[in-house]
């Protein structure tokens, strides 16, 4: 399998996920006949400015689809990202996705672009907490607070209308802009920033592999194209590469 052969032969290959290597964990993605977004209008319920104007709205909805997210247990698709790292074929992954199924699932090396909303912080003091350290706070607050402060809580995840943090964006550009290979799986790529890298891995000539159940606008420009769930085709091409020479 050329694929295998190319993550073989890779020595910095990095993982690009979206919500559908999830889609097997029970996760709904967001775009498409069946997405979250197809439900939900993303600028009026999960928008920098909506969590500004009406907290309370916000977190009604950030609780409804929250804990499905907390609950999630890592796919197939997920372990095969973690054979791939132990094999020393992967990298990093780089996720778009806030279910922390990647770590989870025990990959080491992992960069969350847009938050992971197992984290909750404080707008005002800047605390941290583990969303499961405060449950109580999350299930009995209508706008959670903080423990020390009294400032509102806020889920830690990238908001339409926020910017991806700094050193975070720094650290996935590094790691993409010097990939030989780069892996895109379950993700529609119609979200700025990651949907730039595939070119930014082309500029140091780094092989696109896409992995997707649907055709995107980004076949074409990928070196090769996998159209299948994440959670069949990954273990296949980590079976290929155990027994390839
Ligand atoms: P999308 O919902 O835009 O795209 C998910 C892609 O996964 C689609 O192209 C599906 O065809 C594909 N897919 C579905 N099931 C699959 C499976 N079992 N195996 C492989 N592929 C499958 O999700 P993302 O690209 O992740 O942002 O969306 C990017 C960002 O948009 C998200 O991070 C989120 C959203 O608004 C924030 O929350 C900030």
């Amino acid at each position: 399998m050329a694929i295998a052969h190319e993550f073989k032969h890779a020595r910095r290959a990095v993982a690009l996920t979206g919500a559908g290597i999830s889609a097997e964990s029970g996760l709904g993605t967001f775009r498409g006949r069946d997405g979250l977004w197809s439900r939900y209008d993303p600028a009026v319920v999960a928008s920098i400015e909506s969590f500004n104007q009406n907290p309370r709205k916000f977190w009604e909805f950030a609780r409804d689809i929250g804990w499905k997210f907390l609950e999630a247990k890592p796919n197939a698709a997920h372990i095969a990202l973690v054979e791939l790292e132990a094999m020393k074929h992967l990298h990093c992954v780089v996720t778009q996705n806030i279910d922390g199924l990647h770590q989870r699932a025990g990959n080491k090396s992992v960069i969350e672009i847009h938050g992971n909303i197992g984290r909750v912080n404080c707008t005002m003091c800047a605390t941290t907490y583990a969303a499961e350290n405060i449950v109580d706070s999350l299930v009995q607050q209508d706008v959670p607070t903080c423990q020390r402060c009294g400032g509102t809580l806020k889920p830690d995840v990238v908001l339409f209308g926020e910017e991806i943090p700094k050193k975070t964006l720094a650290e996935a550009l590094k790691r993409v802009r010097s990939a030989d290979v780069l892996l895109t799986v379950g993700t529609s790529l119609e979200v700025y920033r990651a949907s730039s890298f595939p070119e930014l891995a082309k500029e140091n000539h780094a092989k696109v592999i896409s992995i997707n159940m649907e055709r995107t606008r980004w076949d074409d420009f990928s070196d090769y194209q996998v159209h299948g769930s994440a959670a069949d085709v990954l273990p296949r091409i980590v079976q290929a590469i155990r027994i390839s020479f």
